[in-house]
């Protein structure tokens, strides 16, 4: 989450752009296309009432006959009955639809989400991708269901209406429709200003979605800093930003009510003139010009609804763009065309001529990795040691293929990671980080994330689950309220620093993998502690290679070998002692661990 996503208008026009939601809609299409002719049913039991009308007031009303005039009414009545009818039927074949292509956009994102790579989310901030997950798909289901069923269905209104209109006279159609139509010019402009407010304010609302995540995410440190107020601040210029964007936009919608107001109105006066004036000439008679504005006041709705639904359109868009910029992101990390598998791993990781750097502006200049070459073999613990941002764990995330190496390859039995399948490789190599995430479920359930293949509940599985918890040193968690069923994370029990580490760690065990990157995972233990867990690790895990970042002295020592990286190269490999002899560097780097340990021992003291 470094930088901001800054995302751009797709270069499609409108309707293509929409078109893209087509494979998601695609077996709804029936349905919505039966939800589109209901209401173009209802549209034109509408339309037939100016008809009818005419037929009794220049029939019945004109020659007194009651008979007749109730029957009349009681056919408006009945159209009236059918019209509601099918707006009813329309909500009712498009909801379900609706809310199922809502259902499978939000599936797919979440599954593109979990797909993309590190690298994806370093780039886009959380808020963003979650205010497009539920609000920008929210407002696809609003769009499918109303807006683009309406839209279809009042032009095709207006259309058959405006044929009507001039039937009864080619002068007030013609008159209505011109005085109309500047409606659709006022529409066309909203539509410009008001497409692009949207945008602003969809992504300030992702912004201001992020601030409040960071700060519930982070509510200790600003707490503990007293940052509570500055927060608040930036919260409330955020919020006075979406809060005048959204001004603009209701003064925007304000505007253009005014002329959907006051052009058709302008347009019924006219009319009404000049109706008046051609009845007087005998051109028109009063049954034409009552069924005349009776058709008027039936369109008023359609042609005033236009230029709203243009800008729903116009949203429906933009969101559409929104979502569809995180199904287009380049995903670099995928399987292979023709993955290679390794049967039975032995853990002969080795990195040859590994070059890496980060995407970002910042980071594009130069290699951070710059050529590392290292060989761990089968079952061996290599200790990786290196000045802070020397690009430790930049280097234990490759392995895994969190990031993809831009220059050299790193291998598993000789086997590129990159020719087997990302579930494969995943399996191989295990992972524990210093920052330990757990979710919100038990600790069972944490702990064994990543044995999907072990029967929940089983013998296999408990046994699996107890002995990842023994070598982690985890025995704490059957102090817990429910043991190993007790939940925990943000939702659950609050866990400390080193116990959520030793479940972190129990995870990465549990899934005995053949190759082992820990980066750091040990820095909350107590050096005791640390060294019962490493202990156990090369009892259960002998046959397991592990590369283990280390900022300890005493986890260096427990290592077989350790490795400098130095300026982004492997400057020296070998036995602690040896190196301590030979690098001057290595010494260095050493004795700062040393004073950071000192540190911080002197600060547990004066705690
Ligand atoms: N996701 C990222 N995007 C861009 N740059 C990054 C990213 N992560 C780390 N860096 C940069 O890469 C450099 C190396 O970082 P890294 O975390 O690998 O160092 P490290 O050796 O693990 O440090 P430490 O000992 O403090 O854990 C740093 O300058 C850091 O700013
Ligand atoms: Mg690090």
């Amino acid at each position: 989450m470094t930088t901001e996503a800054e995302p751009k208008r797709s270069e499609l026009s409108t309707a293509r752009a929409l078109g893209r939601l087509l494979p998601f809609a695609k077996p709804v299409l029936p349905r919505l296309a039966l939800g589109a002719a209901s209401a173009l049913g209802a549209s034109l039991l509408a339309l037939a009432m100016p008809l009818v009308l005419e037929q009794i007031v220049g029939g019945p009303i004109a020659s007194g006959d009651i008979a007749l005039i109730a029957w009349g009414s009681v056919s408006i009545l009945f159209l009236g009955l059918a019209e509601a009818l099918m707006v009813w039927l329309r909500r009712w074949f498009v909801l379900g639809p609706a809310t199922r292509v809502e259902y499978e956009i939000r599936q797919s994102f979440y599954a593109r989400l979990q797909r993309l790579p590190v690298s994806f989310h370093d780039r886009w901030q959380s808020g963003q991708l979650l205010s497009r997950m539920m609000q920008d798909i929210s407002m696809l289901r609003r769009w499918l269901a109303f807006g683009l069923v309406l839209l279809v269905v009042n032009v095709l209104t207006i259309a058959v209406g405006s044929v009507l209109l001039f039937r009864w006279h080619w002068l007030l159609g013609t008159i209505f429709l011109v005085t109309s139509a500047p409606l659709w010019y006022a529409g066309y402009r909203f539509e410009k200003t008001y497409g692009s407010l949207a945008r602003q304010s969809q992504d300030q609302a992702g912004d201001l979605a992020t601030a409040v995540e960071e700060s519930v995410h982070g509510i200790r440190v600003l707490k503990a800093f007293g940052r509570g107020k500055h927060a608040l601040q930036k919260f409330t210029r955020q919020a006075e930003t979406l809060r005048e964007t959204e001004l603009h936009k209701a003064r925007a919608i304000g505007w253009i009510w005014f002329w959907l107001v006051l052009l058709p109105d302008i347009a019924f006066a006219l009319c009404l003139g000049a109706g008046v004036y051609l009845a007087a000439l005998g051109q028109i008679n009063t049954a034409e010009l009552v069924a005349f504005f009776a058709m008027a006041t039936v369109l008023r709705w359609p042609m005033e609804s236009i230029g709203f639904l243009f800008s729903f359109m116009l949203d429906a868009r933009t969101a559409t763009d929104r979502i569809f910029e995180v199904f287009d992101e380049d995903n670099p990390i995928v399987d292979p065309e023709t993955p290679t598998t390794i049967a039975n791993p032995r853990g002969a990781l080795v990195f040859e001529d590994v070059h890496f750097r980060y995407q970002d502006a910042a980071a594009r200049e130069r290699d951070l990795i710059n050529g590392v070459d290292l060989v761990l073999e089968p079952g061996e613990t290599m200790a990786l040691v290196g000045l802070t941002g020397s690009g430790k764990t930049t280097l234990t995330t490759l392995p895994a293929r969190l990031y993809d190496v831009t220059g050299g390859r790193v291998t598993l039995d000789g086997v590129d990671v990159r020719d087997l399948t990302l579930e494969e490789l995943r399996r191989h190599v295990g992972m524990a980080f210093e920052d330990a995430t757990l979710f919100s479920q038990s600790v069972r359930d944490n702990v064994l994330l990543g044995r999907e293949d072990l029967e929940p509940g089983s013998a296999e599985a408990e046994a699996v689950l107890r002995e990842a918890l023994s070598v982690a040193q985890a025995g704490f968690v059957d102090d817990l309220p429910d043991g190993v069923d007790t939940i925990i994370g943000e939702e659950g029990m609050s866990l400390s620093g080193g116990q959520r580490q030793r479940l972190a760690l129990a995870r990465a065990v549990a899934a005995r993998p053949a190759v082992l990157v820990l980066d750091d995972p040990l820095s909350a233990l107590d050096v005791e502690t640390e060294a019962l867990v490493e202990d156990a690790l090369r009892e259960v895990l002998h046959a397991t290679t592990a590369l283990v970042v280390a900022h300890r002295p005493s986890t260096v020592m427990l290592a077989d070998r350790v490795a400098l990286l130095e300026a982004g190269r492997i400057t020296a490999v070998g036995r602690h002692s040896d190196l301590l002899r030979e690098s001057e560097h290595y010494r260095h780097v050493i004795s700062s661990l040393e004073d950071e340990q000192t540190r911080m021992r002197e600060r547990e003291v004066t705690l």
